[in-house]
């Protein structure tokens, strides 16, 4: 594993793409910024004044297009946040067995002061998904995965909870490997300092060895406009 260090008896994030030295965090730190940020956020997250989160509802239609592909009962939303994704994948057919999964207290309260009847509200970590082995068709998780210290835990995690043939959706954060490194080497740090729990984003590269080693099969992975990452892979057994 290239982005794990022991000091002092806690696990230090240094991924080779990851923030630098001068900013090192460990992994409770890191999850303690995302639950500050996101607990801020959550009241205004889905409302057209959420600030920089707003960029989030420029993939929704995707996933829901990549969803539409295949027939699935049991979904499930990592880091679902408030679960806009949810409510509109519920609006277009509340007969499916929606679960929604995130880190922050507050982001699971405000998803489930919206009484949409039959959805799971989870409070847990995608890194160690609380749920039986091959429990879901779908897993989608969106601008979320930025957040993740161990991202292979992630992988694997899905991996076990996904049933064979399920499918993994995944959007986030990736750019050409030099802007990648300026990003994870300022931006990110700077986002940290200002109270955000961002880690990392990825390369491409590094998102298929996740998969490899997890056991995925990579179906589609690609940079699309606005650095955005699109990744769909496969539980085949
Ligand atoms: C930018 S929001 C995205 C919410 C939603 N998926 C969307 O696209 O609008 C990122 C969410 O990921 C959650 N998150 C970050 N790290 C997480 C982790 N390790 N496990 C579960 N959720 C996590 C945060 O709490 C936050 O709600």
């Amino acid at each position: 594993m290239p982005y794990r260090t022991v000091v002092s008896g806690a696990k230090i994030i240094a991924p080779k793409t990851g923030n630098g030295l001068w900013s090192m965090k460990t992994e409770k730190q890191y999850k303690e910024l995302t639950i500050k940020e996101f607990t801020k956020a959550a009241d205004k997250y889905e409302s057209d004044h959420a600030g920089i989160y707003e960029i989030c509802k420029e993939d929704y239609p995707y996933i829901s297009s990549e969803l539409e592909k295949e027939e699935y009962h049991d979904l499930l939303d990592c880091g679902c946040g408030t679960g806009p994704m949810i409510s509109l994948l519920y609006e277009k057919d509340p007969s499916k067995h929606y679960t929604g999964l995130d880190l922050t207290p507050k982001m699971i309260e405000v998803g489930r002061s919206k009484n949409l009847s039959g959805v799971d509200w989870v409070v847990g970590d995608c890194e160690n998904l609380p749920f039986e082995e091959n429990s879901f068709d779908v897993i989608i998780c969106s601008n979320s995965f930025h957040h993740y210290p161990n991202p292979q835990r992630f992988f694997d995690s899905v991996k076990r909870v996904l049933r064979p043939g399920g499918r993994l959706i995944l959007q986030d954060y990736t750019a050409p490997k030099p802007i990648l490194w300026l990003m994870n080497h300022t931006e990110m740090p700077m986002a940290n300092m200002i109270g955000h729990g961002d880690v990392a984003a990825r390369s491409l590269d590094e998102i298929k060895t996740f998969c490899d080693a997890a056991g995925l099969k990579v179906e589609k992975l690609n940079r699309a406009k606005k650095m955005r990452l699109h990744l769909v892979a496969r539980k085949i057994q």
